[in-house]
């Protein structure tokens, strides 16, 4: 059995936003083809120009050249490889970009459907040295509450077949020191910066995007509502579909910024709230936040997080993430953006074909941080395989032709 690779032995090195927390070994994902990222069959830049070491025109590029037809390497979803001689289209000609917020004057567009999710990239910064960080569709930043959060009690993660616990507890400086210390940064970049933003009321949601709105540097807002209501027992907004309809139009009201909101899987029926949150003024909805989950620590008998709950993410939650995906594709009109789970082109491609324009890259990122740039690289590649300028005739080819009614009845399947 090959040895797991660390994370903090594999691949570039990033400074973790989590300092201190223990080392976890979570595998480096292996791609379509089997075989390590970054190995050959590795990327085109953006441009659609051959990345450094690799002859223009020649060598495994891991892909089909076009026009010219050279058999195809590139695999369909289904894992067979596509047809070739492909005609098509160069990369460089494939367009990548998608709109966020389409009913936005202005609109969020995004130069590709890859962006890192809130929480596995910090603010952006502590990536620049290991990864291009220009080149993403966007970067969700760590869960931003009102005032200054020092987190949970450790330990804080953990690692579990298939994924990781974490229980952060929204360690973060406030959103004060958000915008002093990172807008500024974040303003001469090109790549867009959502800021995801927590809050224990309505009115802690409220107060955050008030202060982000107008903000240079602040390109969106991602609502985490996966946060206790304190006014309501704690039960959190995104559990309850009133709720999550309320936090979204406050700040609907309070903020013209593009403003998605984050789903949590810990529910019966997604559907309704999905709907609600897309009536309340959403401009799209992410989804999934993490399940949630426990550990135990094997020596004590006792929960071995700090906070006992944790938050289940990585390959483990993908399909329930795909099911979430699928089924609120089915039920409202604003983009889906998926996230859960992803770390390779195939699970991209099943998102996609599950309804979802964009894609989230989490867990993943401790492993490898280049996950999200090569999912660029290998889905404009594929694409230019197909012949296909733009990604999105791959969104929702395996919803149903029809929708199915929404129902009550949750999850549709009989164990
Ligand atoms: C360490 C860690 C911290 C996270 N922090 C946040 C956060 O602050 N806000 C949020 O909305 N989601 C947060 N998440 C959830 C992720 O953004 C993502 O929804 C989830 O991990 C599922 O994606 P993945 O399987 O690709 O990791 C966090 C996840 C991890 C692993």
């Amino acid at each position: 059995m090959k040895r797991r690779r660390s994370i903090v032995t594999s691949g570039p090195r990033a400074r973790s936003p989590y300092a201190g927390e223990p080392r976890l070994g979570l595998r480096a994902p292996r791609n379509r083809a089997g075989g390590v990222p970054g190995t050959p069959g590795a990327p085109e830049t953006t441009a659609g120009t051959p990345a450094p070491g690799r002859a223009a025109g020649s060598g495994p590029s891991g892909y089909a050249r076009v026009p010219g037809g050279a058999p195809s390497p590139v695999t369909g979803s289904n894992g067979m490889p596509v047809a070739g001689p492909v005609p098509g289209i160069a990369g460089a000609a494939v367009d990548l970009s998608v709109d966020l917020a389409p009913k936005r004057p202005g609109g969020l567009v995004l130069q590709n459907p890859v962006l890192v999710a809130s929480g596995t990239f910090g603010y952006g910064i502590e990536y620049g040295e290991v990864v291009d960080v220009q080149r993403l569709g966007a970067i969700c930043c760590k869960g931003t509450t009102l005032k200054p959060r020092a987190g949970n009690p450790p330990p804080r993660v953990t690692e579990t077949p298939g994924g990781m616990l974490n229980s952060i507890g929204l360690q973060n400086p406030g959103v004060d020191a958000v915008i002093e210390r990172y807008a500024p940064l974040w303003a001469g970049w090109q790549v867009p910066v959502l800021v995801n933003v927590a809050g224990e009321s309505i009115d802690d949601y409220v107060g955050v995007a008030q202060r982000l709105d107008g903000v240079p540097g602040v390109a969106g807002i991602e609502l985490n509502i996966s946060c206790p209501n304190v006014g309501k027992g704690g039960l959190q907004f995104a559990v309850d579909r009133d709720a999550a309809a309320a936090v979204t139009a406050a700040v609907r009201r309070a903020t013209d910024l593009p403003l998605l909101v984050k789903l949590s899987p810990n529910v019966t029926d997604i559907r309704p709230i999905a709907r609600a949150i897309e009536d309340a003024g959403a401009d799209a909805i992410t989804a999934i936040n993490t399940l949630s989950g426990i550990a135990i620590d094997r020596g004590t008998g006792r929960p071995l997080l700090g906070n006992v709950y944790g938050g289940l993410s990585g390959p483990a939650i993908r399909p329930v993430g795909l099911r979430i995906v699928y089924e609120v594709a089915q039920v409202v009109s604003i983009p889906v953006v998926a996230i859960g789970g992803i770390s390779t082109l195939d699970d991209a491609l099943d998102y996609l074909a599950a309804g979802a324009i964009a894609v989230q890259v989490g867990t993943a990122i401790f492993a490898d941080p280049e996950v999200p740039l090569r999912l660029v690289d290998e889905l404009r590649a594929y694409c230019a395989a197909r012949g296909l300028s733009s990604h999105l005739p791959l969104v929702g080819t395996a919803l149903p032709a029809r929708p199915g009614r929404p129902s009550a009845k949750g999850v549709e399947y009989r164990p």
